[in-house]
């Protein structure tokens, strides 16, 4: 009798489990204040849990920087799940009357279930989504002044020993490192427990890859911009190869999130907000290079596509006012061959707030860029697919080379682009010019879609093919 009760008694949990699934929230660190716009909470099967929800605001690097605005936050909270789907109630500020889910292509509905309450669905993990309200949607001329993000994880494994000594390993808890960690050559691994709130950088400098995980929060936000402590950004893993970022949300850069000029690193699952000031980069890598379902949120060019063999998959970004999404220039030369970039979505693309209508925007702002005075071309075999951006989109492509130029660019491929609109004011165009030494030739661009009508010519999409341009396409089929 008394044996069978125990097994009944393992077993139901168990079961129970089995059922629902497995819901994880994680804990918040001592010493950091909660967010006071939104609060979070989430049910699995009737099991509901607060979600500890961050914030941080952009008024310290407003009173820095003459260009970063003030007023402006950003809320947040992550958690992982398995099994059946999530729903996040989250509880606003001010009442409204519809909210949406952005990456839209998620299919995720935002349902105002009460006053200031409001219920989205999530059912699968790997998800980075922005909540908005339509209280402060924004527009052309204003951003959304507080953002909601929510980060639905996987469930964590392979959490390293704490005891390790090639490990680096954060608990729960606010820690300082007062600048950047210069990495010594035992570290292989660094660990940010779920719960803590790392401020300051890594900066590699053995031969070996180092691996950075967990759920915690690397932050610079008490650091100034461009603090010379750092080299470049939060992290700097230009030396040594294989480095993995995994799993982290990075919060607001004294410059760049990530740069690692070595070969075959990865990221993944790294979620990078509150960019509040210019050069804050998002990922500049070496060749052979992965990253893959994470959030950019950058105040520069988001993804550098600079070497050979990049994979760029299932991933958010988010695009402040400056910068482009994928940077093509900037360095002298540029020698890159097979780049693969596919699923992307652009839920913002903010280069005109705050300038009004028929704005005017620098040469480092499109989709697709080629910023700075880069004179020396080997560029082929470049495919980027299905990419969705959300919203009026004022330029998608500004790839303009220097006449003194040699060398080629060819082989771009651009596949199942959609494009919710573009402004219709002249001001900004599409631009692609080859020079006399270095055309730009067989781009295709199948199935491009603007507002829904797929374009097959330039002209339908804004597009100016200037001088040594041949063999650009625009197909529908
Ligand atoms: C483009 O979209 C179509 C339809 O969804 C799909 O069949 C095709 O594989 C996509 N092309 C690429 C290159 O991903
Ligand atoms: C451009 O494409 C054509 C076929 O469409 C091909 O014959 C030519 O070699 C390509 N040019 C380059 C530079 O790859």
């Amino acid at each position: 009798m008394k044996a069978t009760k125990t097994i009944l008694v393992l077993l139901i949990p168990v079961l129970v489990r089995q059922a629902s699934g497995n819901l994880n929230t994680y804990p918040a660190p001592h010493g950091i204040q909660a967010s006071n716009k939104f609060q979070v909470y989430l049910s699995q099967g009737g099991n509901r849990k607060s979600s500890f929800t961050y914030i941080t605001t952009s008024d310290q690097r407003a009173k820095e920087v003459s260009h970063a605005k003030g007023g402006r936050s950003v809320s947040w909270t992550s958690f992982s799940f398995s099994g059946g789907a999530v729903t996040a109630e989250i509880h606003t500020p001010h009442d409204f009357h519809s909210c949406i889910v952005r990456p839209q292509h998620y299919g995720y509905k935002c349902q105002r279930t009460g006053s200031k309450t409001a219920h989205v669905t999530v059912s699968s993990a790997n998800r980075m989504m922005s909540v908005e309200f339509d209280y402060d949607y924004g527009s052309s001329n204003a951003d959304i002044k507080d953002k909601m993000l929510i980060f639905a994880d996987p469930p964590e494994s392979n959490v390293p020993n704490e005891h390790d000594s090639s490990v680096l390993f954060y608990k729960a808890g606010v820690h300082n490192l007062n600048g950047q960690i210069h990495l010594n050559n035992k570290i292989k691994t660094i660990y940010l427990a779920p719960g803590a709130w790392v401020e300051g950088g890594f900066l590699s400098t053995a031969n070996h890859g180092v691996t950075l995980r967990g759920r915690g929060i690397l932050s610079t936000r008490s650091y100034k911009w461009h603090d010379n402590r750092f080299s470049w950004g939060m992290l700097n893993f230009d030396k040594g190869n294989n480095h993995v970022v995994e799993g982290i949300v990075m919060v607001d850069p004294e410059q760049y999130f990530f740069r690692g000029l070595s070969d075959h690193n990865t990221i993944r699952n790294v979620k990078m907000i509150a960019p509040w000031t210019y050069n804050s980069d998002g990922v500049g890598m070496g060749h052979d290079a992965l990253v893959e379902d994470t959030f950019i949120w950058a105040n520069d060019d988001s993804f550098k596509v600079y070497t050979d063999n990049m994979v760029v998959r299932r991933c958010v970004v988010w695009q402040a006012q400056n910068g482009a999404v994928f940077q093509f220039g900037w360095w002298s030369g540029r020698d890159m061959q097979k780049v693969r970039i596919s699923d992307v979505d652009v839920i913002h693309t903010d280069w005109c707030t705050f300038k009004g209508n028929n704005c005017h925007i620098s040469g480092n702002d499109a989709v697709i860029d080629l910023a700075g005075d880069t004179k020396s071309f080997k560029v082929s075999d470049i495919v980027i697919s299905n990419i969705r951006i959300e919203g009026s989109c004022p330029r998608l492509v500004y790839f303009k080379m220097n006449p003194a130029s040699t060398g080629s660019v060819t082989n771009m491929h651009f596949n199942n682009w959609s494009v919710e609109s573009q402004p219709t004011h002249d001001s900004l165009h599409n631009e692609i010019q080859g020079a006399n030494k270095a055309t730009a030739s067989n781009w295709t661009f199948t199935n491009l879609k603007i507002g829904g009508h797929c374009i097959n010519s330039p002209s339908q999409a804004d597009f100016s093919l200037e001088s040594h341009t041949n063999n650009i396409k625009f197909t529908c089929h």
